[in-house]
């Protein structure tokens, strides 16, 4: 890694002044108000509430805050990874009465000002993104890959009556249940993900993307991978062509009982990329009790087959149609 500065920022003074915002480093205290500011985000699938502690504590990382008279009214994330050599746009938000007036636009130069202040090697912003990009973004924008998302959601306790049926059904027809999904352990993940067979076969434009985060396949960013709470799976632990990667289940604000799980797979077998989608959702159905809103993220030309094994054969209900997931980026100007 050639960061080497990790102390609180110090922030741009000239800034502020031409816009009339003031610009903090957002703090433990600021969470209640940077919530309230979050209500609608994400059809309720915020994931904030529960990275926000974490977030504060990464050392590459900074959490932004752009306020007015005081009070928050947008949020920003930065986090540098790639070696030093790329920063990760995360979290972008504004107040809604703030929008549609440039809030964004100037958020997001203050804190490319600061990356590049703090930490010159950085050449390269990148984002994921899942609105509609138009000519405008294109003129910005590098596309760097693109996945497919469908979004379904289900009781836990009903899809593992499900799950089992359909493994009872399998076995009474003569047919396997042995899974083509090899859990790894972290040792191995680090292994297989840096070899040359995933990164060229497997992973989309050799970018691993993990719950919204588009990594290179780097030590260093697998070091930042591997604190977190994530299943790797592949179909072969030798020869893989489908790799996939699904957090544990957390809580996201849409309501009380209700909880995420985010599957990142990429391949493009049908059958294996289903196979693994299934030992994900076995694992997790087998001790959770509750809702689920399940984004499964995958080659774009899979979504509808999927989307019909999630309606007819899971019997799980399709939240919205084909959205995606773009990757991009842009240099950092
Ligand atoms: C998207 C949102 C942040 C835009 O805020 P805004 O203050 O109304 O936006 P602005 O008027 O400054 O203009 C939008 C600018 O932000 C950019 N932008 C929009 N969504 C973006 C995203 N997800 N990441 C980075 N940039 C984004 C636009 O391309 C535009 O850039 P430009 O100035 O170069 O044209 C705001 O509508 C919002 O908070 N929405 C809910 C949360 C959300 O969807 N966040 C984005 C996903 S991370």
């Amino acid at each position: 890694m050639k960061i080497e500065n990790s102390l609180p920022c110090p922030l741009l003074p000239e800034f502020p002044s031409q816009t009339g915002l003031q610009f903090t480093v957002a703090t433990e205290e600021d969470f209640d108000e940077i919530m309230a500011m979050s209500q609608d985000i994400y059809g309720g699938l915020d994931y904030l509430p529960t990275r926000y502690g974490s977030w504060l504590q990464e050392p590459h990382r900074m959490v932004i805050l752009a306020r007015k008279d005081g009070k928050v009214i947008a949020l920003e994330s930065v986090c540098v990874i790639d070696d030093g050599e790329t920063v990760l746009v995360e979290g972008l938000r504004v107040a809604p009465q703030e929008r549609g007036k440039g809030v964004a636009g100037v958020l997001l130069r203050f804190c490319s000002q600061l990356v590049k202040a703090r930490y010159p090697d950085v050449k390269v912003s990148r984002l994921t993104r899942d609105d509609q990009l138009g000519p405008k973004d294109f003129q910005k924008y590098r596309i760097i890959t693109k996945q497919g998302i469908l979004l379904v959601r289900f009781r836990a306790e009903d899809l593992k009556l499900r799950l089992a049926e359909k493994d009872s059904d399998t076995q009474r027809f003569g047919g396997s249940t042995v899974p083509h999904a090899v859990l790894l352990d972290p040792s191995e993940a680090h292994r297989l993900f840096l070899s040359a067979g995933i990164t060229q076969d497997v992973l989309p434009n050799a970018t691993i993307v993990q719950d919204w985060q588009p990594f290179k396949p780097l030590p260093s960013n697998m070091a930042i991978l591997a604190k977190k709470d994530i299943d790797w799976m592949v179909d072969d632990a030798i020869r893989p062509s489908v790799a996939s990667l699904c957090t544990f289940p957390f809580h996201v604000p849409i309501g009380e009982d209700w909880y995420y799980l985010n599957i990142d797979i990429f391949g493009k077998d049908l059958d294996l990329v289903r196979q693994q989608f299934l030992s994900h959702l076995r694992r997790h159905t087998a001790t959770l009790r509750g809702n689920v809103m399940c984004q499964l993220f995958l080659d774009p030309p899979l979504w509808e087959p999927l989307a019909e094994f999630c309606r007819n054969t899971l019997g799980v209900e399709l939240v919205k149609g084909y959205t995606e997931q773009c990757v991009v980026e842009s240099d950092l100007v």
